[in-house]
């Protein structure tokens, strides 16, 4: 079973060596892993952010472990050249559209919440957010208006079958959690929004064992503080599920703890945390790689269908937290390298 290992900018390098490490510990039989740049590492290198080799290895891959891309010094590239092009491009060509980002507080960390920690203690969802459309990928430049201005423009749309999948996504994984469905809009002002609701609506009717309801996403978004207990999962656009994916970290206490999986019609997954590449802290060792780590496991556990180990590895960072291992963003002092061996040991 081949890994595609893509480490990418900044932090990236750091916090996919600590999961190498940590799979490594675990001696799968049959894994196979293979590297590639992407991003601005690989722009600087080959001249573009996704070269055709890293494809490649992508679409043989079973799974992909992804650090993170992003990098200052490409901000003034031409769009298509950027690092973030590395993380769409795979999506897109690999049909990754099942973006799914579980939030659950760690009791030892309920207090690192930006919450009371009595709310955050509470947290326990799932956002499964579609990222394969919506405003991201539809037609965008810059032109000129009548009167000489400047204007820049990106088209948001949704056609249902696009929705459809993704609502099947959603339905399935609160059919396996608590049975609660939330699906955030905003229909009170966008038409791709109306679709969406009234695709949501169409599909529920095969579930009838899973209870629906509607949010606006502004609403959604100070629920989310006000208490996100009430969330099972959430299933939304591309657009705000990036959005309320980085506030539900904080809501968790670090968004250096948050894992995510993204899935095609196939089982291939691209895993990744969800932070992007901190160069303010690149190559410092403060990185969290926690939130990598846990990507591994859910890597193991939807790619690979290998749930043991996969509970291992989250037992594992449980036990390490539970036994004091804190980075920076945890207020603790660990670099990257002793989080990696807090969760070795614990294993
Ligand atoms: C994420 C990131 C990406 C996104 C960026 C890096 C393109 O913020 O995965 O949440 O916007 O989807
Ligand atoms: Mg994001």
């Amino acid at each position: 079973m081949l890994i595609a290992l893509f480490p990418g900018d900044g932090i990236g390098p750091e916090i996919v060596a600590q999961a190498k490490r940590v799979l490594d510990a675990l001696a799968i039989d049959g894994l196979t892993y293979e590297e590639g740049l992407v991003g601005g590492s690989a722009y600087k290198a080959v001249g573009h952010p996704l070269p055709p080799e890293t494809l490649d290895i992508a679409k043989r891959a079973e799974a992909i472990l992804f650090g993170a891309v992003g990098d200052p010094d490409c901000d003034s590239l031409e769009r298509h050249l950027r690092p973030e092009q590395a993380i769409l491009g795979l999506r897109k060509e690999l049909g990754l559209f099942s973006n799914l980002r579980p939030a659950k507080v760690f009791p030892e960390l309920a207090h690192e919440s930006a919450l009371k920690p009595e709310v955050a203690g509470s947290i326990d969802l799932l956002i499964v957010r579609e990222t394969n459309g919506d405003v991201y990928f539809g037609e965008k430049g810059m032109r000129t208006t009548a009167d000489g201005l400047r204007e820049g423009y990106d088209i948001m749309s949704y056609n249902e079958a696009e929705v459809r999948r993704i609502a099947h996504a959603g339905f399935q994984a609160a059919r396996a959690r608590r049975g609660k469905l939330c699906s955030v809009d905003k229909a009170n002002v966008l038409e791709t929004s109306q679709l969406w609701r009234d695709v949501v609506i169409e599909v529920s009717a095969e579930y009838p064992d899973v209870a629906l309801t509607h949010m606006y996403v502004d609403n959604a978004a100070m629920q989310l503080v006000r208490n996100p207990g009430q969330f099972d999962v959430i299933v939304t656009g591309n657009m705000f599920g990036d959005i309320l994916s980085d506030q539900a970290s904080m809501c968790v206490g670090s968004i250096g703890m948050l894992a995510s999986a993204t899935l095609n019609g196939s089982g291939q997954g691209l895993y990744e945390p969800i932070h992007g590449s901190a160069p303010d802290i690149a190559g410092q060792g403060k990185a969290n790689p926690l939130a990598t780590i846990l990507s591994a496991a859910m890597m193991l556990r939807y790619s690979l269908n290998l749930p043991e180990p996969a509970d291992r590895i989250e037992a594992a960072v449980a036990k390490a937290l539970a036994d004091g291992a804190r980075s920076p963003d945890l207020g603790g002092t660990m670099n990257t390298v002793e989080m990696g061996d807090a969760v070795l040991a614990a294993l």
